[in-house]
């Protein structure tokens, strides 16, 4: 036998890990304080691992933890290699990811690349003088050259007083974009990812993917586009700034350095991209190169998540294999989470419930690489009680509170019963805690077996002891009802999963002995229930 032939071909055929995994996504502000300063810490984190380790997810990924002066809460940094002293200190990112490998938890950091802190170092050189060696370092314009505009509003030229020069931002102010063209700043950047990968993280979300270049010539924008079906959105955009060409070879360039480092994850996220509206193949591959692993989904991120918008969603990732391994996201640290968005009407606490779980069920038993956001797994809705004084959100304080502020998605994890639901030992937390905790929190939560957070255990658990759920390939089964079918197949095992949008009652057709789990399913007259979901073997 000719075993090399064999070998190889087994190599080409094994997923990469990330196929069959479930990410779990920490707002690392909001999950544990573990100093009692009212801001979630690394230690927190370390601290909550065996929460994760139960709840089965197979890696985190956290939102950004380094030096910053928290205008865009660390998606402004200031030293790229350095823990903020607010989450703690290098040495917890090293027990960090040695605690979690322990666990066997894959670890994914976010790398901002795009722009960094206008506190940053390089920033305050760059800005002091036209002469200053690192002037190129940033993008810099003599007047506004332009109309383009900041995704987060106004100008996306901003002066600076020290030299009366104009600096180019994407996001905020505070956040100047990074002249990436500049060779010595790519080199720089390379470094710091270099410094991860020898670290051992497991992957990277690339954050603002289509923003990193932009056009050399400075010409306009083509009128300010308004989203047309996302009604929800937070983001507005000026699509002449995105994608750039030289984009693409610089994220190749980056997969390079990363492929050095074995089976890792690039994820690549930039709003609104999702199968729906596409557009980002060339993201993940060209010719001979390669990108990004995955693209970070938002198509059911900005509305009302509907049969019609779901079905859209898994039929974009069917009809477009080039658009790589699907992955889905109900919730995110920008966007309203889910549980605010089940329905236009009002829904009654079991209706709200029932559609819960229901979502769940989508996300963990469809084709794809689901993301479990915080709090998701205790049915945590968007926290709307806020006074003017306790939104921390810059983008929302900027546009003098015209956009929904993005604070009320990361209110604090709520563990148990005690004072500020156990997420910190002080009673002013740097946002505000869900006023119900005691309802939601994991403490509560787990003495009861119709809880959210039991319900998501036991459809991991599902998952996690099904290859079929995991791997399996999917089939789109066409309904005429207000539900959902669709079959997950492997090596002859079959999956079938039906989940009801709608208030008209769904008829299925099963032997009721093939059922895994279910609910709002009467098993007599074998009716699924408006929000009801069952799952069965073919
Ligand atoms: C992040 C936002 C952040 C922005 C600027 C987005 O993609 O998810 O939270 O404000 O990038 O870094
Ligand atoms: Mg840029």
């Amino acid at each position: 036998m000719n075993f090399s032939w064999y070998t190889v071909d087994v190599i080409k055929t094994t997923p990469p890990w990330w196929h069959s995994s479930i990410i779990y996504q920490i707002y690392p502000r909001s999950y544990k304080d573990s100093t009692g300063d009212g801001v979630g810490d690394l230690k927190g984190i370390i601290s909550k691992l065996d929460y994760l380790l139960e709840l089965r997810v197979d890696a985190i990924w956290l939102n950004p933890f380094f030096s910053s002066p928290m205008k865009d809460f660390g998606y402004d940094i200031s030293d790229y290699t350095q823990v903020d002293h607010i989450f703690g200190s290098n040495k917890d990112m090293f027990e960090l990811i040695e605690t979690c490998h322990g666990k066997g938890i894959k670890v994914i950091f976010d790398l901002v690349l795009n722009h960094t802190s206008a506190d940053h170092p390089w920033f305050i050189e760059s800005s002091s003088s036209l002469a200053n060696p690192k002037r190129d370092w940033y993008v810099w314009q003599k007047q506004v050259p332009n109309n383009w505009e900041s995704i987060f509003g106004g100008s996306a030229w901003e002066k600076s007083e020290t030299t009366g020069e104009y600096f180019y931002h994407t996001f905020l102010p505070s956040q100047p974009d990074l002249n990436l063209y500049n060779p010595e700043v790519k080199a720089e950047i390379f470094k710091v990812v270099n410094y991860f990968l020898e670290l051992g993280v497991d992957g990277f979300r690339l954050d603002a993917i289509n923003t990193f270049f932009e056009d050399p010539l400075l010409q306009d924008n083509l009128p300010l586009e308004i989203g047309n079906h996302h009604k929800l959105t937070r983001f507005k955009s000026n699509i002449n700034t995105f994608d750039h060409d030289c984009n693409f070879d610089f994220i190749y360039d980056l997969k390079d350095l990363i492929n050095q480092y074995g089976d890792k994850l690039l994820i690549g996220e930039t709003n609104k991209m999702g199968p729906i509206s596409g557009k980002w193949t060339k993201y993940l591959q060209h010719k001979d190169r390669s990108g990004i692993d995955i693209v970070f989904n938002f198509d059911l991120l900005y509305d009302i998540i509907d049969k019609d918008l779901v079905t859209k969603s898994i039929q974009a990732w069917q009809d477009n294999q080039d658009h790589g391994y699907p992955t889905y996201a109900l919730s995110s640290h920008d966007q309203l989470r889910f549980v605010s968005r089940l329905s236009i009407e009002k829904l009654s606490v079991d209706e709200t419930a029932n559609k819960t779980k229901m979502l769940a069920v989508f996300l963990l038993t469809i084709k794809g690489l689901p993301f479990i956001y915080y709090g998701d797994e205790l049915g945590l809705p968007e926290y709307t009680d806020f006074t003017t004084d306790q939104i921390r959100d810059t983008w929302a304080i900027q546009n003098d509170y015209s956009v929904p502020t993005r604070d009320g998605c990361r209110t604090p994890m709520l563990w148990d019963n005690s004072l500020s639901a156990g997420f910190s030992d002080s009673n002013k937390t740097w946002l505000p805690i869900h006023e119900n905790f005691q309802d939601l929190s994991v403490e509560t939560q787990k003495q009861d077996p119709n809880s959210i957070l039991n319900h998501y255990k036991k459809i991991i658990d599902l998952r996690s002891n099904s290859s079929v759920l995991q791997t399996g390939e999917l089939e789109l089964i066409e309904t005429s009802d207000g539900s959902i079918k669709y079959k997950r197949f492997e090596d002859g095992s079959e999956i079938f999963v039906i989940l009801n949008f709608e208030k008209e009652l769904v008829p299925v057709d099963l032997n009721t002995a093939n059922i895994l789990d279910s609910n709002n399913f009467d098993l007599n007259t074998k009716n699924l229930h408006r929000f009801g979901y069952v799952i069965y073997t073919g």
